[in-house]
């Protein structure tokens, strides 16, 4: 049964009242401004061109699809984060509900989720500074400008604006500077613009001719870009760690969860549409910054550097935020025992986790440099995936085993949504490639050896558990 031992709910929301000092100052549209900001990166910018040579323009159904498996998720999740508004994502959550070895295996796939995304959001990152340094007539040697084999036809070994970009923004978190609310906020404003500039400007150049035909590989491939550009509605989740800032968490949380989903599949729908409308998709081939390629072949080239511009800016904040988140995750993993204590080493001047701030930095760093982008993100789309059907799964164990606790939000359509939620999500994770899977069992397969080979002997709570064993039966000896 220590396989399902948990943290104590109840204490846990007592310590979440009581214990922090931080203000509660934010409210639904911070929120949604949160959300956006760590939402809006990667995804559109680049992955809509691997999603438009897989589906076609029959990519604005894939982006509807995936939503919509993301929206369900959400509610499912907006239920589960505003019944424990604690710092610390689903993992503590968790912990918390379902026991230490559930709660091992969603911090595991979560660990796919930010440690790789990161280094996904980095390689995307790179193909917009590249485009624009080719603006300003520069290119870089293209030995150091991908991934090996992230280019058909041309010979790369490296990606070094993805490590340099993670190498600056470790430096950064190392020495303890986050993302500020107000910088987000500026960062969420020109991302948003940039976006609404390529429709506005897209839009007339619209050949309603590249339309059709609609599905040139099929349903499969609609089904199949939804599995890749689901890459593009991460992030939302972000918004719980914000719990123990919110004002009244459980009216807002939701609203900001799902405020910011809307938000973002407005515009993606809206921009998938226009891409595959301006140029064939099939000129996407071996393109990493699709959006801006789009609208510089309608001949605005101008409108194109500042598309670049501004994605080269939104995308950084989306690295900040999953390194930020990363580091964070392993931080209250190593917390509870289950990682070595190395990483939760709290640097005596900096007050960050410095040490692991760097060992992860440099590792994400290394993935970008390496492994291209279209792998990365895959492996990325499968472990969120995976946590999100979990977490539905958990929302609903919880419903059963713990009725009375108090949801301000409460996931509409019980048992149904989460339900649908589950579905949806395992249904995305069949349509992505074999070798993913293959990649993802490996994964699970290591978490499960270091679970009994390590967390679960170190586990803190064991550990408490134990003491508390012995002290109870020495006390009963000597009475
Ligand atoms: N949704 C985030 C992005 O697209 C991860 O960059």
């Amino acid at each position: 049964m220590s396989l399902l031992r948990k943290k104590d709910v109840s204490a846990m929301i007592a310590a979440s009242q009581n214990g922090t000092a931080l203000n509660r100052n934010l409210g639904a549209l911070d929120l949604t401004f949160l959300g956006i900001g760590a939402i809006i990166g990667t995804g559109i910018f680049v992955l809509t061109g691997t999603g438009a040579l897989t589906a076609g323009p029959g990519l604005i159904v894939s982006f509807i699809l995936s939503a919509i498996a993301c929206g369900l998720a959400a509610l499912a999740y907006a239920e589960f984060a505003s019944t424990i508004p604690v710092s610390g994502s689903v993992y503590t959550y968790t912990y918390a509900t379902m026991g230490e070895i559930f709660a091992w295996m969603i911090g595991w796939n979560l660990i796919l989720e930010y440690g790789l995304a990161s280094s996904a959001v980095a390689a995307g990152w790179s193909g917009y500074f590249q485009s624009l340094l080719g603006g300003f007539g520069i290119e870089l040697p293209t030995a150091i400008s991908a991934a090996p084999g992230a280019i058909p036809g041309e010979t790369t070994y490296f990606n070094l604006p993805a490590f340099l970009i993670l190498f600056v923004i470790t430096a950064l978190l190392s020495l303890g500077i986050k993302e500020t609310k107000r910088v987000n906020n500026i960062m969420v404003v020109i991302k948003v613009a940039v976006v609404l500039l390529f429709i506005v400007v897209g839009i007339g150049y619209v050949e309603p001719s590249n339309w059709t035909p609609f599905t040139p590989f099929g349903w499969g491939g609609v089904f199949s870009g939804a599995a890749i550009v689901f890459f593009a509605y991460i992030g939302f989740d972000a918004v719980t760690s914000a719990a123990e800032e919110v004002r009244n968490p459980q009216k807002n949380l939701p609203r900001g969860i799902i405020g910011s989903l809307a938000i973002c599949t407005i515009l993606y729908v809206v921009v998938a549409a226009i891409m595959t409308g301006i140029v064939s998709f099939q000129k996407f081939a071996g393109v990493d910054h699709p959006v801006s390629l789009a609208i510089q072949m309608a001949g605005q080239n101008w409108v194109a550097g500042f598309i670049d511009l501004g994605a080269i800016l939104g995308i950084t904040t989306v690295i900040l935020v999953m390194t930020y988140g990363m580091v964070r995750l392993a931080f209250a993993i190593s917390r509870d025992g289950l990682f070595p204590s190395f990483f939760s080493n709290v640097h005596p001047k900096y007050q960050t986790p410095f040490k692991a701030t760097w060992v992860i930095g440099i590792g994400s760093g290394l993935i970008a440099g390496f492994i291209p982008l279209n792998v990365i993100a895959n492996l990325v789309n499968m472990g969120t995936l995976a946590a999100f059907v979990l977490i539905s799964v958990a929302v609903l164990i919880l419903r059963k085993t713990q009725p009375e606790l108090p949801r301000a939000f409460k996931c509409p359509g019980m048992p149904y949504v989460p339900l649908a939620a589950i579905a949806s999500c395992l249904f995305l994770m069949f349509n992505l490639s074999r070798e993913t899977w293959m990649a993802f069992l490996i994964w699970l397969l290591i978490g499960l050896v270091i679970y009994f080979t390590f967390a679960r002997k170190h586990s803190k709570l064991g550990l408490d558990e134990a003491n508390a064993s012995v002290e109870f039966a020495a006390t009963k000896e000597e009475k």
